[in-house]
């Protein structure tokens, strides 16, 4: 008997597949289909997939000409699966020839013709038309989020808006964006969507007049400096139908998803102690050490720290003390930031000027998590207990910059037309402008 294997995502089952399969099953007597599982397509890129394997399998079956169907789920399992099933020949379509000849020495390897004009990418743009963004601001950041999104599909970098127009163009230029540098509203008039990554202080006008303008919204972080402000833009957002979203990239990177569902799993018991640290030495002339006003540590990556927090503790904290060590002009190098709850406490340590350790840690009533840094971009963690021989290792990958995972939550919430607070949505959004606010003032104070 020959055995023919083949794998795919088989998204929103089209001709194209059905074509392929039917193929597959000629060249020989027996057909296996592996479909891939959203963590595998995720890793391999592929974030963009409609709809959950479930409902990819039972397409496959519905077709009868797959004789067995199996999971695909790591990379390496091809070569698995072709000597434990001892198959004859592997097939997909063309537009993956070469990728698999290395597999030649195992099977025979056979690309068949892909049909043309019909592929899920299309199928997906027919369902949800491309999302047009446009991007406020030329910094760092907004470099590497253009860059990107590139790896999502159904949502584009159409223009970008900077008041300075030699900014502007010069951005434009560099990722083939249009240039806008007068009329904000214009700019928004051309889009459907916006990513506001401009000095902090701007966040609150830039998020408001889009929002009034029908336009979703990715902000930066710290969204802003107010509870009120951030309880405002939610409310407007809610009440026009837009997904507002606070653009903190660790709570949308699988890393971090995979550490929550570890946490509310309950293997490390009561959550009762968080513990982030998060410092970076920037230069005595770089913006965050020159910026008295939003410039500091806790502004620049207690956002970060405070995700882990908001997350496990929640939002309710009785208090929220502040420890800085300020420099001549009253900003903060480094911040301690001693959060007290009705049952536990938390701790976020953040800094521009003073280095630590950047680690997270999660203690709980039967075990602890340890996020060695860079925790905040979460490849690696570690679930121990009281026997320091048992410790429980997860490794998830982590792709470029990691912008993409929040872009692509973005596009599926403004897809779905549903927000989505699984990760972090408008509470936490609004608790963490609230601690800021706190910390503004009681700076300004001291
Ligand atoms: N395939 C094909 N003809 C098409 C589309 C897909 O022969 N028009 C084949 C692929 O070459 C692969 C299999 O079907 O062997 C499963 O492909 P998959 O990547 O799931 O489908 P695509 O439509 O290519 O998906 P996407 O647009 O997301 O890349």
């Amino acid at each position: 008997m020959k055995k023919v294997i083949t794998y795919g995502s088989f998204d929103l089952f089209h001709e194209g597949h059905y074509r392929l399969l039917k193929r597959a099953k000629e060249l020989g007597d027996y057909l296996m289909v592996g479909v891939t599982t959203e963590q595998y397509d995720r890793l391999r890129g592929k974030l963009n997939v409609e709809e959950p394997l479930l409902t990819r399998v039972e397409n496959i079956k519905k077709t009868g000409l797959a004789d067995e169907i199996i999971i695909e789920d790591h990379p390496g399992q091809k070569e698995e699966d072709i000597v434990k099933y001892g198959i004859d020949i592997f097939t997909v379509g063309s537009d993956w020839t070469g990728a698999f000849d290395y597999l030649k020495g195992k099977c025979e390897v056979v690309y068949l013709e892909r049909t043309k004009d019909i592929s899920s990418t299309i199928l997906r743009e027919k369902l949800h038309p491309i999302i047009r963004l446009g991007v406020v601001g030329t910094g760092r950041i907004a470099n590497r989020f253009v860059a990107e999104t590139k790896f999502v599909s159904g949502i584009e970098s159409k223009s970008v808006y900077n008041p300075h127009k030699e900014n502007a163009i010069k951005f434009s230029l560099k990722f083939g964006l249009r240039a806008h540098y007068e009329e904000y509203e214009k700019f928004l008039d051309e889009i459907d969507a916006v990513y506001v990554a401009s000095p902090h202080e701007f966040h609150y006008e830039y998020t408001k007049t889009a929002l009034l303008q029908g336009k979703h919204v990715l902000c930066e972080k710290p969204l802003v400096f107010s509870g009120a402000q951030a309880e405002e833009l939610y409310g407007l957002a809610k009440q026009k139908g837009l997904v507002l979203m606070e653009a903190l990239k660790t709570a949308f990177c699988p890393g971090f998803e995979r550490l929550c569902q570890i946490v509310d799993s309950g293997v490390i018991g009561t959550v009762c102690d968080v513990e982030a640290c998060f410092t970076r030495l920037a230069s005595e002339q770089s913006r965050e050490r020159t910026d008295v006003e939003y410039g500091g540590g806790f502004t620049e990556f207690g956002s970060h720290t405070m995700l882990p927090i908001l997350r496990f503790m929640g939002t309710d904290y009785k208090d929220v003390q502040f420890h800085s060590i300020l420099d001549g002009q009253g900003l903060d190098l480094y911040t301690k930031a001693n959060f007290v709850y009705e049952r536990g406490m938390a701790t976020s340590k953040s800094g521009v000027g003073v280095k630590s350790e950047g680690q997270l840690v999660i203690a709980g009533t039967k075990g602890y998590v340890l996020a060695p840094s860079p925790w905040w971009l979460t490849k690696y963690f570690e679930v121990r207990y009281e026997n320091p021989g048992k410790i429980d290792r997860y490794e998830v990958p982590f792709y470029g910059d990691g912008l993409r995972y929040e872009v692509k939550d973005f596009a599926v919430q403004i897809n779905s037309g549903e927000p989505d607070n699984r990760k972090f949505g408008a509470k936490e959004s609004i608790a963490l402008a609230g601690v800021m606010e706190r910390f503004m003032r009681l700076r300004n104070v001291s």
